[in-house]
């Protein structure tokens, strides 16, 4: 764990800006050894856990990451090895933030298909390494983690609706946009990001792919028993309820402990807020991601 403190001893930032502008208290970040495959393994373990299956029992393994152990083989791939679920299809989707919206749509539309029956997917993240501890505003903003989910072919509950949008024009606003050639870095490979921009468009979409996700199955925002944005910042979190009528009670919180985790952001609150005991069996959760690309979109989830 990383305190704000412990930032402002290595850049140029304190406790108080980085509370008040994002409501961050605090981040984890991943040993020098530890991968994003090494964090997708112990969420999935928990998850399959929860879920009282075997890992052999998957037959789908869907991991969401930008930051992953190598160009390939995929983090899907290496965490199939690490489970010891041989033989069932497993790859990577990158969509940045919104990478577990995606791979939680991608995932039920597989299992809606009948071709596979149990899928894991995870949201998994070591954005520390792709971070320029010299830039006070982006460093302060982020951490490492993981978080997982099973689906299982059944009538209900599920995924109500989901809705995916991707705009490739705004991808200057938030991009790490190095490259890897003759065995060297070329560009810049930290994360850039023009905060205010970022910030006026996140509120924008995630208010507008969320109506849209309820629209589909003839439902309001006041019908959500839990909102789940994806965990960027405080303020992206309150404007965003604010915007769709949905009270800060009712929307789950976590970026104070876990910082913005990227793709696992929203199963890390998803699993909060169910070991808490704030989500129960039968509540219906919205889940609502944006990310670098622009990507953004929306699950709808009775759980
Ligand atoms: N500590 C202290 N001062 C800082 C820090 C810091 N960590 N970072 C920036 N500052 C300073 C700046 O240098 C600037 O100083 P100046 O006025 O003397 O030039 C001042 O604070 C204001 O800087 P801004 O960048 O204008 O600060 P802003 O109020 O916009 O807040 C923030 C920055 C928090 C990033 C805000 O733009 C924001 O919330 N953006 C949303 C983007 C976001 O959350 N991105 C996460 C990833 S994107 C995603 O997940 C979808």
């Amino acid at each position: 764990m990383s305190s704000n403190a412990d930032l402002a001893s290595r850049v140029d930032t304190s406790d108080e800006w980085i509370r008040t502008r994002t409501g961050i208290h605090q981040r984890h970040l991943a040993d020098p050894g530890q991968m994003s495959s090494d964090l997708a393994h112990q969420a999935a373990l928990q998850a399959l856990s929860a879920a009282g299956i075997a890992a052999a029992d998957l037959d789908l393994i869907i991991v969401a990451t930008s930051t992953p152990d190598f160009i390939f083989p995929s983090t899907a791939c290496v965490l199939q090895a690490k489970l010891g679920a041989a033989r069932c299809p497993a790859f990577d989707v990158q969509a940045v933030c919104a990478g577990f919206v995606y791979a939680l749509d991608i995932a039920d539309k597989f299992i809606r298909s009948g071709a596979y029956k149990r899928a894991l997917v995870v949201g998994t993240e070591v954005f520390s390494r792709i971070l320029d501890w010299s830039d006070r505003g982006t460093c302060v903003l982020f951490g490492d983690g993981a978080g997982a989910v099973i689906l299982a072919a059944a009538d209900r509950p599920g995924v109500r609706a989901s809705v995916l949008h991707a705009d490739g024009s705004h991808a200057g606003i938030l991009s790490t946009p190095g490259q890897l050639c003759g065995g060297k870095v070329t560009g810049d490979p930290f994360l850039r990001m023009d905060g205010q921009a970022v910030f006026k468009l996140a509120v924008r979409v995630l208010d507008e792919v969320a109506r849209e996700t309820l629209a589909l199955c003839e439902m309001q925002p006041a019908d959500v028993d839990w909102l789940i944005p994806h965990q960027a910042n405080v303020r992206i979190l309150d404007a965003t309820a604010k915007k769709l009528g949905i009270s800060p009670a009712k929307t789950i919180m976590t970026v104070d402990r876990h910082a913005n985790t990227s793709a696992a952001s929203i199963p890390l609150a998803l699993d909060v807020a169910v070991r808490d005991g704030r989500i129960k069996a039968g509540d219906k959760v919205l889940l609502a991601g944006v990310g670098g690309g622009l990507t953004w979109g929306a699950v709808f989830v009775e759980i």
